[in-house]
């Protein structure tokens, strides 16, 4: 069976490092590693709309930084198709059949549609569209007969949820969909980067995040304040390794050569933790060692994307011929899950008389 890659990410904010080691920087591993047969990666502006649609602007700017983001963390157009979800219909066509397969309270009983329901306060007054965003979602997974989808961990609920579609779609129709399966990351520490304040989500209105595109000294402030052990005081103290964000970061980022390099009295990870539990080790001293692992891994992704912000007709160009490229692939399965439907009357004339 061919391996085709899918996955996508909402234009609603500058992207930033938990988006990284969560998800990005996995993709760049798949696409250079080249065990694949196509690679699709899709900017999710429909999406985005469900609960920005009084705030279109928010979205359409953000499309243009979502796209300096994924090349400059390495995506290449030569390799991956990156498009913009609204601008193929086909995805829109296939939700409104999908959506017959799906009841309410399936979509209710989604955990992260109803923990995103809690956050906006959407509780008595639930917009439809929104509510529907898994179906939508299935649609861009299904269209592509992706079979694997790197995500963050909170998208788990959305795969299953594409699952059902497919099983339920093939059994009543015909077998055409493909049934995805989720890319995690294996390093549980990428899984759910907390924010640099020790909160569980890096969230742009908390103002916690590390984005790729921050400043060196942006990046070196937000680490240099970010939350530890709150009861590791003195540096003699014992300190605790769990909960401690700066260890989650290293956990996330570090590796075994990172010390040669930067903190020569060590030599793995696990040795400046033990002596961070024993005592003797002082924050600071772990904080500048992360900054500059971090410092160096976002050193090039910076640049490069200062350089491509210089010719932004490069990216739309790429968006363009990159949605078109999609929309044909979208519109063969559309075709496909017509025919099982027999819905698609005029392409025999024997379907309706
Ligand atoms: N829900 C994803 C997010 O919030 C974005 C997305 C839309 C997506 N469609 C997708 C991800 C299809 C993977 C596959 O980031």
């Amino acid at each position: 069976m061919e391996k085709i890659i899918l996955t996508g990410d909402r234009p609603t904010g500058r992207l930033h490092i938990g988006h990284y080691v969560g998800s990005l920087r996995k993709r760049v591993q798949l696409q250079n590693d080249g065990d694949y047969d196509k690679m699709f990666i899709m900017i999710a502006d429909a999406q985005a709309l469900t609960d920005n649609f009084d705030n279109p602007s928010k979205v359409r700017n953000n499309i243009i930084e979502i796209a300096l983001d994924y090349l400059s963390v390495g995506l290449d157009p030569l390799k991956t198709t990156i498009f913009i979800q609204s601008q193929v219909p086909e995805l829109t066509e296939l939700t409104f059949y999908y959506m017959n397969l799906v009841t309410i309270s399936r979509l209710q009983r989604n955990p992260t549609v109803k923990a995103e329901i809690q956050m906006r306060d959407f509780e008595t007054s639930i917009p439809t569209g929104f509510l529907c965003y898994p179906i939508s979602q299935a649609a861009d997974i299904t269209a592509f007969k992706a079979n694997f989808v790197p995500v963050g961990e909170d998208q788990l609920p959305m795969i299953e949820q594409t699952k059902e579609i497919v099983r339920k779609f093939n059994s009543i129709y015909d077998n055409v969909l493909i049934e995805p399966d989720a890319i995690l990351s294996d390093n549980s520490s990428c899984l759910r980067l907390p924010g640099t304040d020790g909160k569980a989500k890096m969230s742009k209105s908390l103002n916690n995040c590390i984005y790729l595109s921050d400043e060196s000294d942006t990046i070196k402030n937000k680490i240099l304040n970010m939350y530890t052990d709150p009861l590791h005081i003195q540096v003699s103290d014992p300190g605790h390794i769990e909960g401690n964000t700066v260890f989650t970061y290293l956990d996330a980022f570090c590796k075994d050569e990172d010390f040669g390099e930067f903190m020569p009295e060590y030599t793995n990870l696990d040795e400046l933790k033990e002596h961070y539990k024993k005592g003797g080790l002082g924050d600071m001293k772990v904080k500048r060692f992360l900054n500059s692992i971090i410092q160096k891994e976002l050193l090039p992704i910076r640049e490069k994307r200062k350089e491509l912000e210089q010719n932004t007709d490069i990216i739309f160009e790429m968006l363009k011929n990159g949605t078109i490229d999609a929309r044909k692939v979208a519109a063969s399965t559309l075709r496909e899950v017509k025919e099982a439907m027999k819905i698609n009357y005029f392409e025999h004339n024997k379907i309706i008389f």
